[in-house]
């Protein structure tokens, strides 16, 4: 019996590199050696691709935290950009020709096809993995991938377009507001008028393109708003900021499938500090999942609902991990918003909810390289031409 070659892309450029490549190891750790072969792909820091190299739980923790990198700086930033371009701008070395530079087309997605990869499972959190990027590379190389699609994951970055979305099916959201940076710089004190005139405070601050909370804040007043603008500002030129769901509670519920997805029990996450900030995220022991979510059947249904809801809204396929917020005394909830790579190490709420609901970690990767396939080859039957 032949072996599937799982192509496993992991690192990245994003400030979530490090829970990457913990996703990774556990993904390593659990596919079934059978019938599936592993292949590691890693993505440095500085957007270097290296293949084959040693897998994921291999590595140590200071390799993991401090990836060697012999490019740096200015020189590395170019090598980064041109191993990831679909075009090289080469300079001209015909003798006789004014100095100046051709363009050599190269095949993107060569390098892909080369490895002889027969299916991908990109593990990347936040810009440049979950956004559609890499997606989009895959789409060129004509390989399948677990997960949403280059549509699906690039609407599931941007908590603006998320939120058109879930309105426009009706989904229940917070009332928000979206500021670019020219309107804030333009007038920031109009900008802070029409905005706490709109939603009150508290308020949540967010850079639209980022996850794990970063460079998110909370507002309680103009001045604390002022600042808010100005730390989300350093990450996003666009800015979401949403009414603060009192005494929230933080619900999420896993998505599986792909034109039939499935919704998994839902969890809760109990955070150890006033939000569920990058520090209570990544950087402290104290938040606890609890597995299922103390919820009434009433309110389990309206997650699981709300989630297959949220999951069709942005084009979702294969996974994803949708999020809500739920007002504790009123008890109304919100989808906050779609995950398309959740974390996946063992102790990651994705696959700890499948395996509550009875799908093991293992079956799992099963489910999702097989949801991959099964995309990939609806894909290929397509016509592509009218002849
Ligand atoms: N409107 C809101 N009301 C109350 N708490 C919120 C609101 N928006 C975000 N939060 C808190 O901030 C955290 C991070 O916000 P979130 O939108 O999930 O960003 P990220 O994509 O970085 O996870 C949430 O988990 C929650 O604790
Ligand atoms: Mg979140």
């Amino acid at each position: 019996m032949t072996r599937l070659r799982v192509g496993v892309v992991f690192g990245g450029r994003s400030g979530e590199h490090e829970v990457s490549v913990a996703s990774a190891a556990s993904i390593f750790k659990h596919l079934d050696r059978m019938r599936y072969e592993a292949v590691p792909i890693r993505i440095e820091k500085d957007g270097r691709w290296t293949l084959g190299a040693k897998p994921p739980e291999a590595l140590s923790a200071a390799e993991v935290f401090e990836p060697p990198s012999p490019l740096r700086g200015a020189q590395g930033r170019a090598q980064a950009g041109r191993a990831t371009t679909a075009a090289q701008v080469v300079p001209s070395e015909v003798e006789g020709q004014p100095p100046g530079e051709t363009l050599q087309l190269v095949e993107p997605s060569a390098a892909v096809a080369a490895t002889g990869i027969d299916v991908v499972f990109p593990v990347l959190h936040g810009p440049y993995g979950e956004d559609g990027t890499v997606q989009g590379l895959l789409e060129l190389a004509n390989v399948p991938y677990v997960g949403a699609g280059v549509l699906g994951s690039a609407v599931g970055m941007d908590k603006a377009v998320m939120k058109t979305l879930f309105a426009a099916h009706g989904l229940p959201i917070v009332r928000h507001e979206v500021v670019l940076r020219r309107e804030w710089e333009r007038d920031p004190a109009a900008t802070t008028a029409r905005v706490s005139h709109l939603l009150g405070y508290p308020v949540f601050v967010k850079p639209a393109n980022l996850g794990s909370s970063v460079g998110i804040s909370k507002a309680k007043s103009d001045a604390e708003f002022r600042d808010a603008m100005a730390l989300a500002l350093q990450f996003d030129r666009k800015i979401v900021i949403e009414e603060a769901v009192p005494d929230a509670r933080e619900i999420e519920c896993a998505v599986l499938g792909n034109d039939e997805p499935e919704a998994s029990i839902p969890g809760e996450i109990i955070p150890s500090r006033e939000f569920y900030d990058y520090e209570a995220k990544y950087l402290d022991e104290g938040s606890r999942l609890l597995i299922p979510a103390p919820l009434t059947g009433e309110q389990t249904a309206a997650v699981r609902r709300l989630a297959v809801g949220a999951f069709r809204a942005v084009e979702g396929a294969g996974m994803a991990r949708v999020d809500f917020l739920l007002a504790r005394t009123s008890g109304e909830l919100f989808v906050n918003e779609v995950n398309t790579i959740p974390g996946f190490t063992t102790i990651s709420m994705y696959p700890k909810l499948w395996d509550a609901s009875g799908l093991p970690y293992p079956d799992l990767l099963d489910r999702l390289l097989t949801l991959a396939l099964e995309r990939h080859a609806e894909k290929q039957q397509l016509r592509t031409s009218i002849t």
